[in-house]
């Protein structure tokens, strides 16, 4: 089973409320907000209000992947915005394990977030917060990048990593991932995706899905 969450950076941000009930119509399972401070990485998104605003527009569940150098302020409000997730980057942090708390305090999923650079040792120590763990296919900062097949093999360590412990932990990639590219790291172990440029570049977000689910079953 998969779950493929939608990244909202290449949609048209004049119709968020339209855009995710076209997704959420179209079979998304998710809706993913990349939160950019322009600091932590080079560009500057959008935050809780405009996350807020287009809550009311779908059912399916929200979350919020957080580019911001030390974000625990936001955290609250990123929950009352709607979402019950938030993903983090440790090396953005100065207080991890702190920071995963407060997300968890907030009544929210943790996902612990590795960007390509960064060890699968600097989440290590963080499991027992985390619920959900992913892994970058590109450089955060921009959406349309070409996903990083050298993370394939992060993806797969990721895998025997969380296989080696106690509990369920999800396993997450984003960057770059669409039907050309999504097999490789459903095959290394990932069950949850980020899919957005893909999703905007098709002819239809269904067929975008459509393709996405096709390639994993493969
Ligand atoms: C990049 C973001 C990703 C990205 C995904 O920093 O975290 O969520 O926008 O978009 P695509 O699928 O276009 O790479
Ligand atoms: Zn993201």
């Amino acid at each position: 089973m998969i779950r493929i969450v939608a990244s909202m950076l290449t949609a048209d941000l004049a119709d968020l409320g339209g855009e995710v009930r076209r997704l959420e119509a179209a079979g998304i399972d998710g809706i993913h907000w990349d939160v950019m401070d322009g600091i932590a990485v080079p560009s500057l998104t959008f935050g809780p209000a405009v996350i807020a605003s287009a809550r009311p527009h779908a059912t399916v569940p929200f979350e919020a992947h957080l580019m911001i150098r030390d974000p625990d302020d936001l955290i609250e409000r990123v929950a009352a915005a709607g979402c019950t997730t938030a993903l983090v980057h440790p090396d953005m942090l100065s207080h991890p394990w702190r920071t995963c708390e407060r997300i968890r305090e907030a009544g929210m999923r943790v996902g612990v977030t590795l960007s390509p650079g960064i060890p699968l040792e600097d989440a290590r120590w963080l499991l027992p917060l985390t619920d959900v763990l992913m892994i970058m296919t590109v450089e955060p900062g921009f959406g349309g990048q070409a996903y990083l097949t050298a993370m394939e093999a992060k993806v797969a360590e990721a895998r025997r990593l969380l296989d080696g412990f106690e509990g369920e932990w999800e396993l997450e990639i984003d960057g770059g991932v669409g039907p050309g590219t999504i097999a490789g790291a459903h095959g290394a172990g990932a069950r949850t995706f980020v899919v957005g440029s893909a999703l905007w570049r098709a002819g239809s977000f269904g067929e975008a899905l459509e393709a996405c689910r096709a390639a994993c079953a493969d």
